[in-house]
């Protein structure tokens, strides 16, 4: 219908605010994307600006993937049925992707976005909490034990569809097929991070430091 396409197209400029460049160039009157992993999303953010950048970028993006997927509730159940059925769900994730999808290429900075982490975070989080929590976990013990975000953030996208596999099973299958597309895109956006991993250039974090550029 005209309400869900029209959802959809909202969920794409909703994940095409370009936080980390325009809370940069606002306050900072610095375009992230030229400075550390050139990405612009919360961890290059938190790198370059440091935290007080960094943490609203990243809770605004989780924020993005969240609000668009949740779009669902006022649209779709009236046309897909009860929250928790197939139909609702499909509708939910198509509108958690088309977010990412706008944080991936944003329409409003020139389509060179960041790399999907915090939005897919998000619209995890509106779909299924104890898996989305599962998450977090593996994320901070990873980012703990070898303080790389990057293979913190693909050791998480991995959990997802183990997650909803075995330790949540759910009986939404496309919620597992989605999962191991995340997995999927979270290599693809990742992959010069994981060149330099196995060169052993990747930057780590420094969790002492402001600017760990
Ligand atoms: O959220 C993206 C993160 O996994 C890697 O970011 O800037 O280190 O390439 P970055």
């Amino acid at each position: 219908t005209v309400y869900s396409v029209s959802a959809l197209i909202l969920a794409y400029l909703c994940g095409s605010i370009p936080t980390a460049v325009w809370i940069g160039l606002a306050f900072y009157d610095i375009d992230v994307r030229e400075y550390g992993s050139g990405n612009a999303g919360a961890t290059n953010t938190f790198r370059v600006l440091g935290k007080k950048a960094g943490i609203p970028v990243m809770l605004l993006d989780i924020l993005k993937g969240w609000t668009a997927t949740n779009l669902a509730y006022f649209i779709g159940v009236s046309t897909t049925g009860p929250s928790n059925s197939i139909a609702y769900t499909n509708y939910a994730l198509a509108l958690g992707v088309a977010a990412v999808m706008g944080h991936l290429f944003p329409i409003f900075a020139g389509f060179r976005g960041g790399k999907g982490v915090a939005t897919l975070f998000g619209m995890i989080l509106a779909i299924h909490l104890h898996a989305a929590l599962l998450c977090v976990v593996v994320f901070v013990v990873v980012l703990l034990a070898t303080k790389y975000v990057s293979l913190s953030s693909i050791a998480a996208a991995f959990t997802y569809p183990i997650g909803v596999s075995f330790i949540f099973p759910t009986s939404i299958r496309s919620v597992v097929i989605y999962g191991m597309c995340i997995c999927l895109l979270i290599l693809v956006t990742h992959q010069k991070n994981i060149e330099r991993l196995l060169k052993g250039k990747e930057s780590k974090v420094n969790f002492f430091k402001k600017k760990t550029t």
